[in-house]
């Protein structure tokens, strides 16, 4: 993610100044001076995140400031950091750095997650009919069976196609009341050259959102142009986000937002859509692929709780905990990405004692909380129990910030309802249809067999 930064700060003669960050008594500490200390680039082609993380493994530090040009970018990767940046002190983190890579992909700033502004009410949840996912998952679930028939009873499929297809689906159902942009595949379930081609661009877009360098601008540039060439020419449909934002008026009756503005945020939602859902299903997949008895303990609740007889519904996604556990185990474990989109500071100011200049760009690392030895036990286990103490319920968002799923504050997702019935969804109707084999990982492909009897499956 950071390949292009670091490229970039390369040639503007790269400082970091790291910090040993040893709290001592004077609890002011200046963040960046005097413990300046050079050190070397990460090498090669080796991905920038990991550099950062080894650094700071190295420095024993919770928080770092690396100096880029004249930016003080901050990685956390502490949950009680976290908190006070998130929670505390909100107000001051509550805004989005402007890059080129985010002024072009949201028209210049006319989205909400890209948008330097921070007025966004906490209380504003996206919500979408629970039946969508539902009827996704369906098509899903006949799909992968329809492929198994046609191949004698089994069949190797690409998780992560069929997962990423899902939530392009979902997406495109959300916003525009379609799933196919086209006839769809030769099993209309699967999906058509446009939809492939459309949730690829849409992964394009996300990988180069924060890492924009002038090289990559015919990348993305392809890439956006794929996106409007589905999204722009559609008309409205009742009930979708599409008509929403279109009916959208002020006080005097006018338009809240222009044509361009609900174009940007189409894409934008989209964006925020897929990838979070479609990571950590195929994450969990893998692991309980790889660790029978975690699959069979998973497998074994939905048949005590739904039954063989008919699939799992919406409804029945709170109850199944052990379900919910290995989602979170892999939100923890396995984020999308290893940082949260960056927080910038509004005004100088002091976080657990360290000085921190208006306008640093925060980096709550995802990666550094959910692994945090001083949080988790063996944190590179893949272990569900552990969210399951005292036969709790469990919950997917996690307001302590102590694993970063759907975040927190003025700036916390804003679609955390539909984002955890997609993945829940998703992991559920997967593990209760097939029983699945791992054929080969990269990317992840799977032997899956249908588990139930033929008429329990959508035709
Ligand atoms: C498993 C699913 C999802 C996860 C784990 C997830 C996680 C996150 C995280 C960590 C953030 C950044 C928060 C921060 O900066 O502190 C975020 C932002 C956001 N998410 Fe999600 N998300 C998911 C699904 C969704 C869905 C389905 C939608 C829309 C329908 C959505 C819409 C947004 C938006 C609009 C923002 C930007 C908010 C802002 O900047 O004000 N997310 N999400």
């Amino acid at each position: 993610m950071f390949d292009a930064i670091s490229m970039a700060a390369f040639i503007l003669s790269f400082i970091i100044v790291a910090l040993t960050m040893k709290r001592t008594d004077i609890r002011k500490t200046l963040l960046v001076t005097p413990y300046a200390r050079n050190f070397p680039l990460p090498p090669g082609n080796k991905p920038v995140f990991r550099w950062i993380h080894s650094l700071m493994e190295e420095l024993n530090t919770d928080i770092a400031c690396i100096r880029l040009a004249n930016t003080h970018v901050i990685p956390v990767s502490s949950s009680r950091i976290a908190r006070e940046i998130l929670k505390k002190q909100d107000s001051i983190f509550a805004t989005r750095p402007l890059t080129m890579g985010s002024e072009y992909c949201s028209h210049g700033y006319l989205t909400i997650a890209k948008s330097g502004g921070n007025s966004r009410d906490k209380s504003e949840e996206l919500q979408i009919d629970a039946q969508k996912g539902t009827e996704e998952a369906d098509n899903l679930v006949r799909y992968i069976n329809n492929f198994c028939i046609k191949n004698g009873g089994f069949a190797v499929f690409d998780l992560r196609l069929v997962m990423r297809q899902y939530c392009g689906n979902v997406a495109r159902k959300m916003m525009f009341g379609v799933r196919h942009f086209g006839k769809g595949g030769e099993d209309e379930s699967g999906p058509g050259m446009e939809e492939i081609e459309h949730v690829e661009s849409v992964f394009t877009v996300l990988t180069h959102l924060y890492a924009f360098a002038l090289s990559d601008y015919k990348i993305v540039s392809a890439a956006m142009r794929n996106i409007s060439k589905y999204n722009d020419p559609f008309k409205t449909e009742p009930q979708d986000f599409l008509d929403m934002f279109i009916s959208a008026k002020d006080t005097d009756g006018k338009p809240t937002l222009s044509d361009k503005e609900i174009k940007a945020q189409i894409t934008e939602l989209m964006l925020a859509t897929v990838d979070n859902p479609s990571n950590a299903v195929e994450w969990a997949m893998a692991e309980m692929i790889n660790e029978a008895s975690i699959m069979q303990k998973a497998v074994e609740e939905i048949n005590m709780i739904v039954g063989k007889y008919r699939m799992v519904l919406e409804s029945d996604l709170p109850n199944l905990n052990y379900g919910k556990a290995c989602v979170k185990e892999a939100f923890r474990l396995h984020p999308v990405a290893p940082f949260n989109i960056p927080h910038v500071s509004t005004a100088d100011v002091v976080v657990d004692g360290y000085f921190i200049p208006k306008g640093s760009h925060m980096l709550i690392s995802r990666l550094g909380i959910g692994r945090n030895p001083n949080v988790w036990d063996t944190p590179l286990k893949f272990d569900p129990e552990r969210h399951l103490y005292n036969n709790k319920n469990v919950e997917l968002n996690e307001p302590d910030l102590n694993l970063i799923s759907f975040s927190t504050g003025r700036r916390g997702c804003m679609g955390s309802n539909i984002g955890l019935a997609m993945t829940h969804m998703l992991l559920a109707r997967l593990i209760q249809g097939f029983t699945c084999d791992l054929f080969m990982a990269k990317p992840l492909h799977a032997v899956g067999t249908p588990r139930l009897a033929p008429q329990v499956y959508p035709t």
